[in-house]
């Protein structure tokens, strides 16, 4: 494991990325303990299995923009491992499997899970790097993979250029980023958190406090940073690219503040959970119904955006 060489420009930078550390440690720690304490190699096999039958139910960018049959050989690096459940799904499709996170417990429960696989997870390495300075020579990855994870970074553009540099030429990136132009920003956070609770007015960081909650323990650290981009902030961030191709997705009606925790009741009786959630949330995922599928096309909170560099 390496330690992080790049941990922000000067004191406040740093500051920042200790912040990250300790929101992101506290919140997955109480969230994956339990599952990742209890792992063997076969239930962490059949987690896989789960975890790909999920996204493909959710048409998540794991298991559409990313290429699993092809990825054999591949040199993959996944930005934001996190637990390393996506890492380990593609490191079962052959592909040579690089994970780094910022949080050194998210690296190591991406690195146990490696482990587990053994042989199935040939030439696979978990990483503590900031993707503000990753510790990779350029064009070294066929695909770079980050689901979630650059808009809660200090310097997003600096990321992506990281990003741009340690792919190869003609790689692909496949990336996750916060949609603004989704129900789930004007509604539930703007509107009901910004507006009508004042936050908005009063606190420059309250999209990140208003976002990502939901670990087992009352969290007492604030989410640093969140930020949420329309379709043209996304072209001008992707503007080194080729062939950038942007699809919304995840629309969650349970997410509506008051009354979505009784949709979640109805919905869990409605639509059962899936087992898919325990490697990627640490719980079983409450399945969406075919109405939330549909309207997350159009006003869903995640952006899958796939670009190419360019082999020039
Ligand atoms: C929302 S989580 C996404 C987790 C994972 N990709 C998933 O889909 O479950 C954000 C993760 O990004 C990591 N992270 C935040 N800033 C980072 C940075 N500058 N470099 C590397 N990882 C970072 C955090 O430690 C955290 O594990």
């Amino acid at each position: 494991m390496t330690t992080i060489s790049g941990n922000g420009d000067g004191t406040e930078g740093a500051a920042a990325k200790r912040g990250i550390q300790a929101f992101w440690g506290a919140l997955y720690d109480s969230l994956y303990d339990d599952v990742d304490s209890s792992l063997t190699r076969e239930r962490l096999i059949e987690g896989i299995d789960a975890l790909e039958d999920m996204f493909r139910l959710r048409r998540h960018m794991a298991a559409i923009e990313m290429p699993l049959n092809s990825l054999k050989d591949k040199r993959v690096l996944e930005v934001g491992c996190s637990a390393g459940g996506h890492s380990a799904l593609f490191a079962r499709y052959g592909a040579h499997v690089t994970a780094v996170d910022l949080t050194s417990s998210r690296v190591r429960a991406t690195a146990a899970k490696f482990a587990l696989l053994g042989a199935d997870a040939n030439d696979c390495r978990a990483l503590q790097a900031d993707v503000e300075a990753l510790p990779f020579a350029d064009a070294s990855f066929d695909i770079v993979y980050s689901n979630g994870v650059l808009h809660h970074t200090n310097d997003t553009e600096k990321a992506l250029d990281e990003v741009f540099r340690v792919l190869k030429p003609g790689g692909r990136a496949v990336i996750m980023l916060y949609c603004k132009s989704s129900w789930h920003y004007w509604v539930n956070l703007w509107l009901c958190i910004g507006v009508f609770k004042g936050r908005a007015f009063a606190d420059e960081n309250w999209l990140g406090k208003a976002t990502e909650w939901g670990g087992k323990d009352t969290q007492k650290i604030a989410n640093p940073i969140t930020r949420c981009y329309t379709a043209g902030d996304i072209r001008r961030l992707f503007w080194r690219f080729h062939d950038v191709t942007l699809r919304k997705g995840e629309f969650y009606l349970y997410l509506i503040p008051k009354l979505g925790r009784f949709y979640r009741r109805w919905q869990i009786k409605r639509y059962g959970t899936h087992p898919g959630g325990y490697l990627a949330y640490g719980a079983p995922w409450p399945v969406q119904s075919p109405l939330e599928l549909r309207l997350g096309r159009l006003i869903g909170f995640a952006w899958f955006i796939q670009a190419t560099k360019s082999d020039q």
